[in-house]
């Protein structure tokens, strides 16, 4: 519970601090493996792990870095610096007619927008 209002906070004093695209106005840069990953952790992997039905279905395989980035059996779905056409955006913004999580409650606003800052910024293993 704790680290969900410490990511509420965050993007409170993001959303109140104004839009500045290209710097760490939260006072940091969004970390692959502190903001990132624990999303996909919670709310991705159940599906996408060696084996999952979403891993078998596509190909995207979220365990780690290099399988997000690697994307699916089509190509990838993180286009660095580029969420507006970055598929893991678009399929969480509920910009497709498929959206993810597969069926599954939407990942919070909060959740969108570190995914989305986070390819903004260059989708780094950081
Ligand atoms: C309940 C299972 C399930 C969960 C949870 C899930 N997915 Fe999926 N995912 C799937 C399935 C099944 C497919 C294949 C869908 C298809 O081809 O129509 C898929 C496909 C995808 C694709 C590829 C779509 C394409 O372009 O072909 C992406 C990207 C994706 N998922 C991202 C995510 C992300 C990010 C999360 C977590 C926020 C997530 N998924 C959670 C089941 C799931």
């Amino acid at each position: 519970m704790s680290k969900i209002k410490y990511i509420i906070a965050f993007l409170l004093v993001f959303s109140f601090g104004g839009v500045n695209e290209s710097s760490a106005d939260w006072g940091g840069v969004v970390s692959y493996q502190e903001d990132v990953y624990p999303i996909i952790h919670f709310r991705c992997l159940s599906c996408h792990k060696t084996g999952g039905t979403g891993e078998e279905a596509s190909g995207l395989n979220l365990e780690t870095y290099e399988g997000l980035m690697k994307g699916t059996k089509h190509g990838p779905v993180v286009v660095p610096r580029n969420p507006l056409v970055s598929n893991l955006n678009v399929l969480v913004e509920g910009r497709a007619a498929v959206r993810m999580p597969h069926n599954k409650k939407r990942l919070t606003p909060c959740d969108v927008e570190i995914l989305h800052r986070w390819v903004q910024q260059g989708a780094r293993n950081n």
